[in-house]
């Protein structure tokens, strides 16, 4: 693709809703010239307040500036957004962080290359509050070209992540982790309630909880390479030994009018490791249950 020069802002944001004004936020703090546009154009007075330029129209913001990031509800609104202005895309980098399914990425990947832009699929992965801050995460996914030559602007979001090549690897990144941090969360709910049960605080149990997260980490980065390998060594323990404990949580839940909707699933998985032969391997192969083809017995 040819790269033309543009002598405008460093960046465009399209759509300034709850993330797109933070989007906008982020980058004016760190530095970089930055062009808005919303349709309701009220939603931009304040951030023309704190320094950016106000676009009259979608295709006045599309050709102010090299890399034009837009978050909007969805990639029907976005196809609507930048449908007209699809020209205006010729030679820049185009940013889609608006959630969609790996099927929206590659579409809007191919239309993007269609009307000569570049193209970066996205997720915003911290919610709103940490945007700009360097604990945000961002994954991105498409041109490595332009994830390099737009890396500078990108880093002012957060932590801006590069996976690869292929546009889908955003959103399976994006609902994968989505899943991932929903696992964590489930987990928190039932342990504050059962040491809530107990008379201790939500907060002071937070505080002894968020400690032992490096642990558990290490534990992912531990299972990835004995998925990988497909050894599951016992030195965590065996699933049998595991399978006991958690039956032992669903109990004392039980006794202590807590929900078990949580360890009941973790148990079920344990179980169904049992029954396919694993009872007297380490905790990852769980993984076979869910992901190691061997399905639900
Ligand atoms: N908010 C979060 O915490 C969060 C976190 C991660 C990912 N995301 C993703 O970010 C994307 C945007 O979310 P959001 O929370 O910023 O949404 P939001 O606050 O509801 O804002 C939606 C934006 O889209 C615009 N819009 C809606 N329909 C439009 C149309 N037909 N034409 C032009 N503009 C239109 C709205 O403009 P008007 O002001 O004119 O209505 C508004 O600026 C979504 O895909 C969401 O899943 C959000």
């Amino acid at each position: 693709m040819t790269h033309e020069k543009h002598d405008g802002s460093a960046v465009s944001v399209l759509g300034l809703g709850q993330m797109g004004t933070r989007l906008a936020q982020a980058f004016l703090a760190a530095g970089h010239a930055t062009t808005v546009w919303n349709r309701g154009a009220v939603k931009a007075d304040a951030l023309v307040t704190q320094g950016a330029v106000r676009a009259r129209s979608a295709g006045d913001a599309v050709v102010a500036s090299p890399l034009v990031v837009v978050c909007l509800p969805d990639y029907a609104t976005v196809a609507e957004v930048l449908g007209p202005v699809a020209a205006g895309l010729r030679g820049r980098t185009l940013v889609n962080l608006t959630s969609g399914t790996p099927e929206d990425a590659v579409r809007t990947a191919g239309w993007a290359a269609g009307h000569g832009a570049d193209y970066l699929d996205g997720a915003a992965m911290s919610g709103t509050r940490l945007v700009g801050r360097a604990e945000a995460l961002f994954v991105l996914s498409g041109s490595a070209d332009a994830f390099a030559r737009h890396r500078a602007v990108l880093a002012g979001l957060g932590n801006a992540t590069y996976l690869g090549a292929d546009p889908a690897l955003a959103p399976v990144y994006d609902t994968a982790l989505f899943g991932l941090a929903w696992g964590a969360l489930a987990g928190f709910h039932h342990a504050a309630a059962l040491a809530g049960a107990a008379g201790v605080a939500p907060a002071d149990f937070a505080a002894v909880a968020t400690g032992h997260m490096p642990f558990v980490a290490s534990l992912m980065t531990d299972h990835a390479r004995q998925i990988a390998d497909g050894r599951f060594p016992d030195d965590d323990g065996t699933v049998a030994v595991h399978t006991a404990a958690m039956e032992h949580l669903v109990e004392t839940s039980s006794a202590h009018g807590i929900g078990t909707q949580v360890p009941r699933l973790i148990t079920d998985l344990l179980e169904q490791a049992v029954a396919l032969g694993h009872g007297a391997d380490g905790i990852a192969a769980v993984s076979r249950v869910i992901g190691g083809g061997e399905g639900d017995v």
